[in-house]
């Protein structure tokens, strides 16, 4: 499997960007995360391609959760995406790296009076609203801060799509605790009460079904479900919205055998369910926003690790190997496969010219059992040796803690055989900054 700008170089070693990956190693340490800029940027331009042909009126908007410091708002903005924050250190992040206000918008399930006042303040794109008690506090907030125009709102709707994923990463279920739900009429009281406030603009509505979903029926089903509501809404309040936002999710590849959709074919069914919805409930058809985060980096990262021990361990499940390694990361750098048993695929870095065909389990070197890969392929493999496990880019640095009190990895973007520092390794200093 190779993703992005990937390729085995003159050495037998793992090139991304143009840049040897046994160098980046020596020069930043380990474990380091790569971002490969190059594929990042070229993911951006393809989902933004992807829609052109089927509906112009599109926009794609990145979901920072996914991954998100100074210099990836700055990659975002330059690609002309716009962010969506799911909390004030996002935010943060987002108006200090200066990606434009107006292109953000914030969403969460509870978004607290400070998180909310630091939008208002910043002037986002749009809150997203989640609540009950939101509506009332964003009203409050609004009128307390003389905010002076109307806050622009999208109403958050769960609609009642089960989409096939991890349990923990779907959201668009009947039991979902975020957005409005449909069957308790919620979603239409909200409506009601937005509608009734001076001091919010409702702008559209939005609904995120789940994350890392390959069925793109599933897509299909959540855009005709929220055209069917907004039609409803139209017929009991009279108010047409002109903007969809249906969320992220679209999958990608963690294994040579995956074989998610493709953008244009993702674009494609929801373009077309949108269309068919609109025309059969005699509904114009509105602007569409679309925030994935995952398909739009994931692939573009990956994390280099050194084996420091290699283990034979006779035991006798019949599924795992025998041989083990023993890295310098694991749940701390990257907690997805003791969370959801999410699987990747290794890369021996300095040798990978030659036959994966030797079954390793690979570990982390936390005080727990924190598998990386429980079957990886790689040539025979030594402590010292460095491996690369591959479409780390989302939710692996966002996610990551001082676990053991280990420091954070440092993130490299490269591109064009040129690499860039644009997170430096936290130090153990900085593990202590904030203790008293
Ligand atoms: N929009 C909203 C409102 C979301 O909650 C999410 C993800 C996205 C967009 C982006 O979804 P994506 O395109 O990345 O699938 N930590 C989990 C994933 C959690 C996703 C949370 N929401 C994981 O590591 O699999």
């Amino acid at each position: 499997m190779r993703l992005g700008t990937q390729r085995v170089n003159a050495q037998g070693h793992l090139e991304v960007g143009g840049c040897d990956t046994v160098q980046l190693a020596e020069q930043y340490g380990t474990p380091l995360y790569v971002l490969d800029e190059e594929a990042f940027r070229a993911r951006c331009r393809e989902y933004r391609s992807a829609f052109v042909g089927f509906k112009p009126d599109v926009e794609v908007v990145y979901a920072g959760k996914a991954a998100l410091n100074r210099a990836i708002c700055q990659i975002v903005a330059e690609e002309g995406l716009g962010l969506d924050v799911a909390s004030g250190g996002e935010l943060y992040t987002a108006l200090q790296a200066g990606f434009p206000p107006a292109k953000i918008h914030l969403h969460g399930v509870y978004k607290t009076d400070a998180e909310l006042q630091m939008a208002l303040e910043a002037g986002v794109g749009a809150i997203v609203i989640d609540n009950f008690e939101e509506i009332a506090r964003v009203r409050r907030l609004a009128g307390d801060m003389g905010v002076g125009r109307a806050v622009p709102v999208w109403v958050r709707v769960a609609p009642e799509v089960d989409a096939e994923t991890h349990p923990l990463i779907r959201t668009g279920q009947r039991d979902s605790k975020f957005g409005f739900h449909l069957i308790s009429g919620d979603a239409y009281r909200a409506v009601e009460q937005v509608l009734g406030a001076p001091e919010l603009d409702l702008r559209g509505f939005h609904c995120h079904i789940g994350s890392q979903i390959s069925d793109l029926s599933a897509f299909a089903a959540a855009a005709r479900a929220m055209v069917a509501f907004a039609a409803e809404v139209r017929c009991r309040y009279r108010y047409t919205a002109q903007l969809l936002n249906i969320g992220g999710g679209l999958a990608v590849r963690y294994l040579p055998e995956d074989q998610p959709p493709s953008v244009s074919a993702y674009a494609e069914a929801l373009v077309r369910a949108l269309r068919a919805a609109c025309a059969e409930h005699n509904f114009p058809e509105p602007a569409l926003v679309v925030e994935p985060g995952r398909s739009l980096i994931a692939e573009a990262g990956i994390t280099l690790y050194r084996v420091g021990a290699v283990k034979h361990i006779p035991h006798e499940h019949p599924e795992l190997p025998h041989d083990y390694l023993i890295v310098d990361g694991g749940v701390s750098d990257n907690p997805r496969p003791q969370m959801y048993g999410a699987r990747y695929t290794a890369w021996h870095a300095q040798r990978a010219d030659q036959p994966h065909t030797h079954p390793y389990r690979i570990m982390g070197k936390h005080c727990e059992t924190d598998p990386i890969i429980d079957r990886a392929l790689l040539p025979e493999t030594h402590a010292g040796d460095l491996i690369a496990i591959l479409t780390t880019g989302a939710y692996a640095y966002s996610m990551s803690s001082n676990y053991n009190r280990y420091p954070r990895p440092a993130m490299v973007a490269v591109r064009n055989g040129t690499a860039r520092l644009i997170v430096a390794r936290e130090t153990y200093a900085d593990v202590m900054r904030m203790d008293r």
